[in-house]
């Protein structure tokens, strides 16, 4: 994974939203190379741009970018800089969401909590593809580990919004609050992102989500990053019973 800069004004510019071991076109024919030049090059390089300048002048110089996102939340009232922060970070997590000739089966550790969580992969499947579809607007379709329930569950946001802002998605529980003033362990973390703006799809499928999501879950999605992911994860939750060897 690209690591972010610590602090804000020290962000990677330009950003590595591609991962630089891919070329632009290394998503076709899924996501065209003209696509990931507009997306990458234009919309993502201007939330970097604008929120550099916002920090020109703002108390959040120096927090890093995930601190950031919480704090600018505000508790679902988002300051100036909330939605540049946000999206930078998304597009950066959506970029690494793929691969080329991705999609296909997870690996075994993935695949097994998708099964225990819901019922098998078709059925994850097929939810991922109904959260996007059913996302009016602009927003993001996400793959999380929910750290108190220890599984994992779809959820669609609006516009910028991210899991890293929110306790608990469904009721909008900004997880400062939870946490008073000991650090406080992100409750939803985030291990797949698809990007539901539509200058992410427009230019190759128009106004056909289902196909760019369809495409993104068959063709596209990285289930090696995502593994990664589900490890770092499991460092701090257990997902499941201790593997004690038999005497
Ligand atoms: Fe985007």
């Amino acid at each position: 994974m690209a690591a972010f800069a610590s602090a804000l004004r020290v962000l990677p510019s330009p950003p590595a939203a591609v991962p630089r071991r891919l070329r632009s076109d290394a998503l076709e024919p899924y996501i065209s190379k003209r696509t990931v030049e507009l997306h990458w090059g234009k919309h993502q390089q201007d939330y970097v741009d604008s929120l550099n300048k916002q920090l020109a002048t703002s108390m959040f110089y120096g927090y890093t970018l995930e601190e950031l996102i919480k704090e600018a939340y505000n508790n679902g009232n988002p300051l100036p800089e909330y939605n540049n922060a946000a999206q930078v970070w998304n597009h950066h997590f959506f970029w690494e969401s793929m691969q080329p000739e991705g999609g296909g089966s997870p690996g075994q550790g993935v695949l097994q909590q998708i099964e225990k969580d819901f019922g098998s992969f078709t059925n994850f499947r097929e939810e991922f593809i109904r959260s996007a579809l059913s996302l009016l607007g602009s927003g993001w379709v996400w793959l999380v580990l929910k750290r108190k329930e220890r599984k994992f569950s779809v959820v669609h946001t609006q516009n910028a919004i991210s899991p890293l802002a929110l306790g608990d998605i469904n009721t909008s529980i900004p997880s400062i609050n939870l946490c008073d003033d000991i650090p406080c362990p992100l409750l939803l973390q985030p291990l797949i992102n698809l990007d539901l703006w539509e200058h992410a799809y427009y230019l190759d499928y128009k106004d056909d989500r289902r196909m760019y999501v369809t495409n993104f879950i068959d063709h596209l999605v990285s289930w090696d990053t995502v593994t990664l992911r589900m490890m770092r994860a499991e460092a701090f939750v257990n997902l499941g019973e201790p593997n004690i060897p038999v005497a």
